[in-house]
């Protein structure tokens, strides 16, 4: 049977993945939101790689367990930055730490991510999804990349979504002031807001040796929408909980898309965990990628 492209995400989910079997020893890997759910597989996996980890997080309390706990289990170090990324001066900050204290980024893996069911604004009133998911992935990125230049061969992972295929963006109305506030199309809206610059970025990146691309970790059981109503909470925790997968596939794909020699040259895709996708037309717009690219530049401060 031949699958429409939009619905291609569902035999791809049920592909057997690729694995790799190369080594991070020694690598640096920064990995954000790495306490919870698909960041700390990815963070367990790459410590079990070998790789030297810098753990960018916003709760130092539980960032501190995994810093023992990897450390503990594997021959590795894990260095802890503490960074709300709702909040894009924390993110600048963070930024500078790095460029000043590490020589070297081999793997920048953007993974912090959140899913209200409520609109809400940052303190820079930017709805607070398109702030955490896009915004602070992207400015991150940017401020991290004379460095990443710097170290090439390296390698950036976007961690993305399929929500991305739930639409949600209108350049008209980033904050959602002329619509109602769908969670899931809020959720949508950053993602695709995101696809687009990576494929900007991938041009731009071409013959550097650095590249870009985005991962849908699987449909797995974390933390993420767990921050919303008690009513939410005890939906997912009793229907949707029990048919998503073990978060330890979405650190097994992390590590193949950051390790794997043959992905050393891939830039500009889309995986489904490992296996390379179509995404949603609306994702493959580029005239509307390169006004995402010059907003997200604006509303970052990068302008
Ligand atoms: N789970 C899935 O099925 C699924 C599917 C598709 C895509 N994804 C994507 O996977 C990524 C990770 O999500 P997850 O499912 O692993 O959820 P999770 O268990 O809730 O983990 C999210 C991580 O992001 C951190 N984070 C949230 N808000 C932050 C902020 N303002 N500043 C800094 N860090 C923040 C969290 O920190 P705290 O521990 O402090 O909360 C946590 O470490 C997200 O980008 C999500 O969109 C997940």
């Amino acid at each position: 049977m031949k699958w429409p492209d939009e619905l291609i995400f569902i035999p791809n989910s049920r592909m057997a993945q690729k694995t790799t079997t190369a080594r991070m020893d020694g690598r640096v890997c920064v990995i954000t939101g790495a306490t919870s759910g698909v960041g700390y597989h990815a963070a367990k996996r790459l410590a079990k790689g070998g790789a030297r980890l810098v753990l960018v997080c916003r709760n130092a309390e539980k960032a501190a367990h995994v810093k023992d706990e990897l450390e503990g289990e594997y021959r590795t170090s894990v260095r802890i930055l503490q960074a709300d990324f709702s909040r894009l001066a924390e993110v600048r900050k963070t930024a500078v730490t790095i460029l000043e204290e590490y020589p070297r980024i081999d793997v920048l893996i953007n993974n912090a991510g959140i899913h209200n069911t409520r609109r809400t604004l940052t303190k820079n009133r930017i709805e607070t999804v398109f702030c955490v998911n896009h915004l602070a992935s992207f400015l991150f990125t940017r401020l991290l990349l004379p460095k990443l230049l710097e170290s090439a061969p390296a390698r950036i992972i976007q961690v993305n979504s399929q929500g991305h295929r739930f639409g949600g963006l209108d350049l008209n109305d980033l904050n959602w002031e002329k619509r109602r506030y769908r969670g899931l199309q809020g959720y949508g809206a950053s993602k695709v807001a995101q696809l687009l610059t990576i494929w900007e970025l991938a041009d731009r990146l071409q013959g550097t040796g650095v590249t870009i691309n985005a991962m849908h970790p699987g449909a797995v059981r974390t933390n993420i929408g767990m921050n919303n109503g008690l009513l939410y909470q005890w939906y997912q925790r009793l229907l949707i909980w029990p048919i998503l997968k073990a978060p330890r596939i979405s650190g097994e794909a992390i590590y193949y898309l950051a390790a794997a020699p043959e992905m050393a040259e891939v830039s500009g895709r889309f995986f489904n965990l490992t296996i390379d996708e179509k995404p949603a037309a609306h994702a493959l717009d580029r005239a509307l990628g390169k006004q995402v690219w010059k907003i997200s530049e604006t509303l970052t401060g990068l302008a």
